[in-house]
């Protein structure tokens, strides 16, 4: 652990300590909220101490050329803004990051927009944004000479966590709420050799008790709480920044659930300015879940600064929280950077993931909150049709194939939720046909479809 280099600061009485006295359950002793990496070296440095902006955006660009494997990950090749590790050589990594931003051209239309854009983090080693996270907190977990470690989770960060230990000769064990999450994650943390234990609770409810079995066992938790795992989850914002040639979009649009996603990625494009990478912040808005909105909530009574836990129900289970652990964070990123915070409806993430698949890109239905989230923005006017526009997409579309079949045979939403949508579903289900094995019956069937 490089101690030397970073310090944790607590987010809620701004108390410092070094990452080595932070407690198992990484909440403040003095007020219980959660930590943030520091880097104090940053703050003093001045004139050639200072890390040279155009040299770094020089070697960064060429670590993509490199052979070597540290290069090769999206999260270290970032290194030098995220000094956690006593030596790189110890990160454990499966060549996360380096995701493709990919343009969006049929729903830029339909919006009106000019440039809109997603990030795919869903294509990342284990089909999810959690890996950039990961590789950063579980990196550290091996340095401290942890031999088990240990996540609650709606289903990624479990199939994350198992991956990386499993790289790392670490044993992992995961809390689940039982029933309610997809099965491509499950399989997932069985694959890689964790103990899962699916819980007769909710995933706040598996948080809760993770916390208090950390204290009891030489356990490292993986949660989002843990702030290293922030560090890595922040790359993301370099890699959009480089991608935008170091200027940064108008606006990202990240989903909200546990709120730590959010939160990195804020923090991110914050460190980038503070060093003189680039000249502003984009707007950062989160979108919920209608039926697991407690930040939403917060912001449209018009006070951010509390926040009422809810039961979440919510068909994009990646998202299913209903008292976030990250909130504040969160809303401090969304309030820095003039952005917002909104709910959308069920048949509004429905839609918003197929119209998305029209564009070739699969992406789990916690994923599609982002575009049905800006559709509301642009329909509010908060997105202007000159702006640029970045969705972070953050699971793989194989994570949760049942929601999409259900979808495309009709059967995924109520008519109550759909009423009013019926015919933008109509116009998107594409249900698979059974026809008899003979060239008439398939060019009949394609007749039919193609019109
Ligand atoms: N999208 C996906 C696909 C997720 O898996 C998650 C969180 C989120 C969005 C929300 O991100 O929590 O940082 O606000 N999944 C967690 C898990 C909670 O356990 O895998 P967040």
């Amino acid at each position: 652990m490089n101690d030397n280099l970073h310090q944790l600061r607590c987010f809620g009485c701004g108390q410092r300590i070094s990452g080595a006295d932070a407690r198992p359950d990484f909440r403040c002793a003095q007020c219980g909220d959660l930590f943030e990496v520091e880097y104090p070296g940053w703050a003093v440095a001045r004139g050639h101490d200072r890390p040279n902006p155009g040299a770094l955006k020089w070697l960064w660009r060429e670590r993509r050329c490199s052979s070597e494997t540290i290069d090769q990950s999206g999260v270290w090749r970032f290194r030098e803004l995220l000094p956690i590790l006593d030596s790189f050589g110890s990160a454990v990594t499966l060549r996360e990051g380096n995701t493709p931003l990919y343009a969006l051209p049929r729903a830029a239309k339909a919006l009106g927009l000019d440039q809109l854009f997603a990030k795919h983090q869903g294509m990342n080693p284990t089909g999810s944004f959690k890996d950039t996270g990961m590789t950063a907190a579980l990196s550290v977990a091996k340095e401290r000479g942890f031999s088990w470690v240990a996540c609650a989770s709606t289903g990624n960060t479990s199939a994350a966590m198992a991956a990386y230990a499993a790289r790392a000769g670490l044993r992992s064990l995961v809390l689940i709420p039982d029933g309610k999450i997809a099965w491509g994650k499950l399989s997932q943390a069985m694959d890689y050799g964790a103990v899962t234990c699916q819980l007769k609770t909710d995933f706040d409810g598996c948080l809760q008790l993770l916390t208090t079995i950390v204290q009891q066992a030489p356990i490292y938790l993986l949660n989002s709480v843990n702030p290293y795992r922030l560090e890595g989850q922040k790359t993301p914002a370099f890699e959009i920044a480089e991608a935008f040639d170091w200027s940064v979009p108008d606006h990202l649009i990240v989903p909200g659930g546990n709120l730590g996603n959010s939160s990195a990625l804020g923090k991110g494009f914050r460190e980038l300015k503070e060093l003189g990478l680039v000249a502003r912040m984009p707007r950062i808005s989160v979108i919920q879940a209608e039926g697991a909105n407690p930040l939403a909530r917060s912001f449209a009574s018009g006070n951010p600064s509390a926040l009422e836990p809810v039961e979440a129900h919510t068909r994009a289970t990646a998202i299913r929280i209903g008292n976030p652990a990250s909130w504040r964070k969160a809303a401090k990123a969304i309030q820095d950077t003039g952005g917002w915070c909104l709910d959308v409806t069920e048949a509004e993430i429905a839609i918003a993931k197929a119209e998305l698949g029209t564009e070739g890109l699969g992406c789990e239905p916690a994923s599609a909150v982002t575009l049905a989230g800006l559709k509301k923005l642009r329909a509010q006017g908060k997105v202007a049709a000159a702006d640029s526009v970045v969705l972070v997409l953050t699971g793989h579309t194989l994570k949760d194939a049942d929601y999409t079949i259900d979808f495309h045979r009709g059967s995924l939403l109520q008519p109550e939720e759909a009423a009013g949508h019926e015919t933008e579903i109509t116009a998107l289900c594409r249900n698979a046909v059974s026809v008899d094995a003979t060239p008439e019956a398939v060019l009949a069937a394609l007749k039919e479809q193609a019109g």
